[in-house]
């Protein structure tokens, strides 16, 4: 049984174990939520770089064989020095430009993100490559996390902040919409909502479970016929944070 290490800045990496435990239903996994320095988003590359050696070595010590950095910003700000620094695999998040440049009607799709994501150069490198086939219109969730890290995730005040930031993007002609973060899929309801029929929401999450398989095969941790063949056992899930767990566990448990 393979041991995965998954970490985030707080809840919102939960969104890409889901699709990680699907993938892998006998993983097992330990997920670490940094809420007591959440949010990422803000911070600078360097302290983000900072936390996640940290964090790393925790994982390691706990055995994990490879992480998951289950947080776009701190994959933009750290994920090339922690593989320069640590002999483990680490997979990360990639906003999903590719498949809504590929796949938009309207020549418009709009990214949700971090600051820290949108300015980091493995986005922009991303962007590079599609902005001169598409239009993309960028847009902090302002107050997204915020709001997920409360475990609020619908009613009148949850649309009123998910609003302010989607509508720049829908305003401009926007028919794909990349979910640029890993905690905004805890909203995807309210989004798509919002957004109305005619606009695709895209969350990485599932090509990041896929990919994840495939380093682990390429690693010899996982045999390669085991992505098929693993079903049955029950999953273990170990949850750590450096904060408060309350909404950590409560939003584990809807998995
Ligand atoms: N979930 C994170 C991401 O994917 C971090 C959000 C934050 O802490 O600002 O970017």
């Amino acid at each position: 049984m393979a041991t995965i290490g998954i970490f985030d800045s707080g809840a919102g990496g939960l969104s890409v174990l889901k699709e990680i435990r699907k993938a892998l239903p006998s993983g097992h996994f330990i997920y670490y939520a940094d809420n007591a320095h959440c949010p990422y988003g803000e911070k600078s590359a360097e302290y983000i770089r900072e936390r996640a050696r940290t964090i790393t070595r925790l994982l390691l010590e706990r055995g994990a064989q490879a992480i998951v950095v289950a947080c776009n910003t701190a994959t933009g700000a750290a994920i090339a020095d922690l593989r320069a620094s640590f002999d483990v695999p680490f997979i990360g998040m990639e906003p999903a430009v590719k498949p809504a440049a590929l796949g938009t009607r309207s020549g418009v799709i709009g990214v949700l993100a971090t600051a820290g994501t949108l300015k980091a150069s493995k986005y922009l490198n991303t962007k590079g490559q599609y902005q001169d086939d598409v239009r993309i219109e960028e847009h902090v969730g302002e107050g997204f996390v915020q709001l997920v890290e409360r475990g609020e995730l619908d009613g009148p005040e949850v649309e009123r902040v998910v609003r302010a930031s989607l509508q720049p993007l829908l305003d401009a002609g926007a028919d794909t919409i990349v979910l640029g973060c890993t905690h905004y899929p805890f909203l995807q309801p309210v989004i798509e909502r919002i957004a109305g029929p005619d606009v695709r929401v895209i969350d990485p999450a599932p090509a990041v479970a896929k990919q994840l398989v495939k380093v682990l095969q390429d690693h010899k941790i996982l045999p390669s016929s085991s992505f098929a063949g693993l079903t049955g056992e029950s999953p273990a899930l170990e949850l750590l944070s450096s904060g408060d767990p309350t909404t950590l566990r409560r939003l584990a448990a809807c998995l």
